[in-house]
């Protein structure tokens, strides 16, 4: 098991965080995800003037990582200019439920405020391909 670096993740998110497209929302996030491979993928929001098309940081990072061939998602850091660590979405929780439901995630703000929970305690309950008993099996 690799050292998980959370403090320096978050520094990596920062960064992220200013390459950011938020035209509409004026509201950049980072995100930097770690995966088994010992790479870190960066994540900032991408918005679009459709506005229900808008990526978050989070799968962002996500999406980087699983297009670059990572399989295993080791710790997430998220950073925003909100007045507590920004909380993921629920989208996002969902998303993390899938391909990392148990991964340590350290939540920040500009401020230095910090959070330090996990994808299992953002969303306890996700939806799973075990609810689908009808999921013609392949
Ligand atoms: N957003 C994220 O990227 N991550 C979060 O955790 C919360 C919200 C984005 C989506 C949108 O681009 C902007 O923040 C305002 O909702």
């Amino acid at each position: 098991m690799q050292d998980i670096d959370l403090h320096g993740l978050l520094g990596i998110a920062r960064v992220a965080r200013g390459r950011a497209y938020v035209p509409y929302s004026k509201y950049p996030v980072g995100a930097a995800l770690l995966c088994g491979s010992g790479k870190v993928y960066p994540g900032c929001n991408v918005e679009n003037a459709a506005y229900s098309i808008c990526m978050c940081a989070e799968r962002t990072a996500l999406c980087s990582a699983v297009a670059a061939g990572e399989t295993e998602f080791v710790a997430m850091a998220v950073i925003a200019d909100s007045d507590r660590p920004v909380p993921p979405c629920g989208m996002c929780r969902q998303a993390l439920w899938e391909l990392a439901p148990n991964m340590p995630i350290l939540l920040g703000n500009l401020r230095g405020a910090e959070r330090k929970t996990s994808s299992r305690e953002l969303l306890p309950d996700g939806f799973t391909a075990d609810d689908m008993p009808t999921l013609p099996v392949s």
